[in-house]
């Protein structure tokens, strides 16, 4: 039974946004901010336009984060871990510490 798989939901912690959020292990960034109700993950790089979570399988790109300072993560592709910190991304996204453009 699926509710019975999702019983611990407060098994894994990571931050979005600076936003404490807590998720199952195992489950992806994408499903966790959607559960949230988190539903931005990029703004685009021309028009400045929000995206989010669209296909779920790793195939349109539009749920792009930064991960732990590291950008161009998808996040249905990323498993949630403890600690980890997740950001929307801006544009093309900076690595943390890397001032080109
Ligand atoms: S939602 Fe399409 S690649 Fe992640």
């Amino acid at each position: 039974m699926i509710s019975e798989s999702i019983s611990d939901p407060s098994a894994v912690t990571f931050h979005f946004n600076g936003d404490e959020i807590k998720a199952q292990d195992g489950q992806s960034v994408a499903a966790a901010l959607l559960n949230v109700g988190a539903r931005i993950t990029r703004i685009t790089r021309i028009h400045s336009q929000p995206r989010g979570v669209f296909c779920g399988i790793g195939i349109c790109f539009d749920c792009l984060v930064v991960i732990d300072g590291v950008p161009n993560q998808r996040a249905c592709l990323t498993d949630v871990r403890q600690g980890m910190k997740v950001e929307i991304q801006d544009g093309v996204g900076d690595y943390a510490g890397d001032s080109q453009p």
